[in-house]
Formats: C-alpha cells, sequence, structure tokens
C-alpha cells in the first residue's frame, strides 16, 4: 500500500519485526526503529538485524518501550506502521503520537485487529486523511488496511468507502460480521451503537447503487 519512501518509519508493536524487515529489503526506509514492549523478543531481534540487516548497509534501531512513551521528532517524512494489536490499543497509540506530534506531519498505516470503525474516528478526530484503503484477507481472516496522513488525502469514511467491492464474497462476508457484532453490542448500548449499524446498512445501499 505504500506510495513513497520515508526518511523514518517506526514499525510500532514490531514483535518479531518481519514487517519492518520487509521494508527494509525494499529501500521504503531510510531509518527503520523498531519498537516493542517484549524484552527478550527485542534482543532477539537485535540480534537476527545485525546477522541479516548489517548496520553501515541498513539503517535500523530497536528501541524496547511502550509506543505511547514515543516523543515523535520533527521529520517530516516519517511513517508509524501499526498492525496486529486491538482497535482500543490503536486508538490509545493514535492519540498518543498525535497528542506529541502538535506540529509535525507523519502518515501512519494502520492494520489493527478488530474495531476499525473506531480507529476511524479516531484519524478523523486526530485530523487525518485518507490515502489508501484495503480489505485484506490473511489466512481467513479479514483485517481492513488503512493509509492515512496528517498531511493532505481524502476524507476519511467511519465505515470505510473505497476499500469496499460489493461483488467480492469476502467483502460481503466481513460486512455481514460487522453489522452482527454491532447489532449484537446495541442491544445492550443502543445509543452508542444502533447509528454504525444505521452507517453501515447505508453503505450497503449505495454499494448496491453503484452496481446497478
Ligand atoms: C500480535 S503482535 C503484532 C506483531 C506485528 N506488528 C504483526 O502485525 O505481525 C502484538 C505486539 O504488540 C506489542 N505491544 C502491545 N502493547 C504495546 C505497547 N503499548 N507498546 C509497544 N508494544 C506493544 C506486544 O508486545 C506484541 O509483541
Amino acid at each position: 500500500m505504500l506510495l513513497k519512501p520515508y526518511e523514518l518509519v517506526w514499525d510500532c508493536c514490531c514483535d518479531h519485526g518481519l514487517l519492518g524487515m520487509s521494508l527494509l529489503d525494499t529501500a521504503h526506509a531510510r531509518k527503520l526503529v523498531f519498537v516493542d514492549v517484549l524484552a527478550n523478543q527485542m534482543r532477539k531481534l537485535e540480534s537476527s538485524l545485525r546477522e541479516d540487516f548489517p548496520l553501515g548497509k541498513y539503517n535500523w534501531h530497536v528501541r524496547c518501550d511502550d509506543v505511547r512513551n514515543i516523543v515523535v521528532p520533527k521529520i517530516n517524512s516519517q511513517l508509524f506502521i501499526i498492525a496486529g494489536v486491538g482497535g482500543d490499543q490503536t486508538v490509545d497509540f493514535i492519540n498518543s503520537l498525535s497528542i506529541s506530534a502538535a506540529d509535525t506531519m507523519f502518515d501512519i498505516l494502520i492494520c489493527s485487529v478488530h474495531g476499525s470503525y473506531f480507529v476511524r474516528e479516531s484519524l478523523i478526530d486526530n485530523g487525518f486523511s485518507l490515502i489508501d484503503e484495503k480489505i485484506i484477507l490473511d489466512k481467513n481472516k479479514i483485517y481492513e488496511g488503512i493509509y492515512a496522513s496528517r498531511n493532505s488525502g481524502k476524507t476519511i469514511a467511519n465505515t470505510g468507502y473505497s476499500m469496499w467491492n460489493w461483488k467480492d464474497q469476502d467483502h460481503r462476508r466481513y460486512w455481514s460480521r460487522l453489522v452482527g457484532h454491532y447489532a449484537q453490542r446495541a442491544r445492550n448500548e443502543p445509543e452508542k451503537f444502533r447509528p454504525i449499524v444505521e452507517k453501515y446498512k447505508a453503505l450497503k445501499c449505495e454499494l448496491l447503487g453503484q452496481l446497478k
């Protein structure tokens, strides 16, 4: 999904670091910072990076820390990748990075586990615009890839918009799963969740209309 190379890329919650490593390999990042709270895993990652991506040829840094402690440097070309964590945590990270970078532009690539609706709300609230979005099918699970920027881009729809292809049965299956989930939550918290169900239903009508 990445459109351009960056001076600095942060692989947040990197775990084994495979995502960041794939970028080191493709020269999408001049420098890569791997961040995770797991001390043991970070030690292992550092030693495999030393072997496979020797410093001097590659530029990387391993940081054992909470993403919420990151003080965003004043660099114009930087990307934060947040993948494989839950929606609430992702929202927390978007908020803390945005507060830290009140005057600094940066891009963000998100692939959270569940909770994309609230992740999108948080991106909207923090002044992000959409660069690209995709529905990603991986090992029979479905995720949303959201690539956004504080610089410029399109308006972010909280249900997603350009990523949907109603002809694709996986997309329809994903839509049903989302609506089922929010309809269930609406039983206990109707004021919060019923409007979300309505938004997804309106989206479906619009997508069906496009097929005519
Ligand atoms: C499932 S892994 C995701 C790995 C990788 N990003 C991916 O998509 O394959 C989740 C990782 O998030 C890390 N993590 C959770 N909370 C964190 C935080 N507040 N700051 C940094 N890392 C965190 C965990 O230690 C774990 O390694």
